[in-house]
């Protein structure tokens, strides 16, 4: 079996108007299945970059990305977003919530974005609430939620389309220490149940919970 994810030599420039800026320099990067990787690094050394071209939200400049051994950075925008509903997950420092809908309604939204067929939705999503801590907030919208519950829904909805792979952007940054710890705790028992976690996040305390840490650097891992 190849590594799920492989980067080779992938690189990524910015340009704003003459200036060119070189965020990734050429990261080899490879993740095994079921593996929860922490990655590290001061505040806009790519750290983001590197989870949205993982993620398929965005694409290296030049270099490959191999993932689950078919070549994917070449591919049109509708076959790399099948790719992303299919097998990626995504947490944001932010939530990301959509105020006016009901926990429930945020969690079930990526179906509709997704050509996977879900059976019973309405109970996926309940089981789902259920799973992270949740049960009796179905109803209640975003500005009902304390930050570490908005994050436990935005976690649910990332679930929804069974999601080999779990990608988080500083999933702990807008919280305290113990709340941030109760969604460490939610993803262990993700990668207890197989699956891949990859987390970017500045505080140590976090990534020492994962398997692994990779730090960038100047456009590098180091
Ligand atoms: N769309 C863009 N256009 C131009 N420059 C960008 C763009 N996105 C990011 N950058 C630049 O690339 C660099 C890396 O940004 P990135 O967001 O990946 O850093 P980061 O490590 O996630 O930082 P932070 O810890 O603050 O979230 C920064 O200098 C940023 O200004
Ligand atoms: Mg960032």
């Amino acid at each position: 079996m190849p590594p799920l994810i492989q980067l080779h030599q992938v690189k990524k420039v910015y340009t704003l108007g003459e200036k060119r800026i070189e965020v990734l320099k050429g990261i080899d990067l490879e993740v095994e299945k079921g593996e929860f990787l922490a990655i590290m690094g001061v505040s806009g050394s790519g750290k983001s970059t590197l989870l949205n071209i993982i993620g398929l939200m965005d694409r290296p400049t030049t270099g490959e990305y191999i993932l689950m051994g078919e070549r994917i950075d070449n591919l049109d925008d509708d076959r790399l977003s099948e790719f992303r509903n299919a097998y990626i997950g995504f947490v944001f420092q932010e939530f990301y919530l959509i105020e006016y809908l009901t926990a429930i309604e945020n969690i079930l939204l990526p179906i509709l974005y997704s050509h996977r067929h879900i059976s019973h939705p309405q109970k996926r999503g309940l089981q789902l609430l259920e799973k992270v801590g949740l049960a009796d907030c179905a109803k209640k919208k975003p500005s009902q939620l304390s930050g570490g519950q908005q994050q436990r829904v935005a976690i649910a909805r990332a679930l929804i389309n069974e999601p080999e792979i779990i990608l988080a952007d500083e999933p702990t940054g807008q919280l305290d220490t113990k709340t941030a710890l109760e969604i460490m705790d939610i993803f262990h028992q993700l990668h207890a149940e197989g699956k891949t976690i990859i987390m970017v996040t500045h505080d140590p305390e976090m990534a020492s919970k994962a398997g692994r840490v990779v730090r960038i650097k100047d456009g590098l891992i180091v």
